[in-house]
């Protein structure tokens, strides 16, 4: 079950306070009769604005998913192995944003919002995408700031970065590194760069949304202000 207005917001009908006043005006229908301020609906049920039928399909979703490793980022794996959709019991034909590694885990953002997802992704809009990574070997401080600086990888440098590090043993380092490009395995390709490898990549945030709490494998609907934040990146 959802509030109405959260529903007709969530299928574009408008802003979830002028939602309410179509409420209370009478305009909107659950099942024929004339809704309820604050009244709750679920997918069954049939809703109309000013005689006009709102469908489901026309609902947006946005989530987010703490991806674990071992699946892939995709709708459909054609080598049958375990995908992200995997995790997500919602009906609605929602697709990833952007692409975690299958041994990669963290926040992946899922949506049916095609204009978002694409400017999320577009290099233009350069959103920071941000990991914590342990790697092998000990990163020292010239290697940290020639990763900030930029580094060839396939042939074109990586725009600036920000690398800290985070806890240094005799074998290992763990940092976190901030990007906002978004090439293929462009993390574990720009360490390689300077010779470590990554043993552990886990993405933590996307611009200010932060992964959090959220238990591996579980995903959560981003309230109303993340998604404004979103939109607005
Ligand atoms: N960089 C990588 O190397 N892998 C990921 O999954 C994400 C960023």
């Amino acid at each position: 079950m959802i509030r109405l207005n959260k529903f007709l917001a969530e299928c574009g009908v408008a802003g979830r306070r002028e939602c309410d006043k179509l409420i209370a005006d009478g305009c909107v229908t659950v099942n024929g009769k004339v809704a309820q301020l604050g009244c709750c609906v679920s997918e069954t049920d049939k809703i109309a604005v000013n005689g006009r039928r709102i469908s489901d399909v026309q609902r947006k979703y946005y989530l987010m998913l703490h991806k674990p490793k071992g699946y892939v980022t995709t709708v459909k794996d054609d080598l049958g192995r375990k995908t992200v959709m995997d995790l997500i019991d919602i009906k609605a034909r929602l697709y990833p944003v952007g692409r975690l590694d299958y041994d990669t885990e963290g926040l992946l953002i899922l949506t049916n919002d095609g204009q978002l997802a694409n400017r999320l992704t577009h290099p233009r809009n350069e959103v920071d995408k941000t990991y914590i990574c342990r790697l092998s070997g000990i990163l020292t401080e010239s290697e940290r700031l020639q990763l900030e600086r930029g580094v060839i990888i396939d042939g074109v440098k990586t725009a600036h970065a920000r690398v800290k590090i985070l806890k240094r043993d005799q074998h290992h380092t763990r940092c976190e590194i901030t990007i906002h490009e978004g090439r293929n395995r462009q993390v574990k390709k720009m360490f390689q760069t300077v010779g470590k490898e990554v043993e552990f990549l886990k993405r933590v945030a996307v611009g200010n949304l932060r992964l959090g709490g959220l238990p591996r494998g579980e995903y959560r609907f981003l309230n109303a202000e993340e998604i404004d934040y979103l939109k607005n990146l």
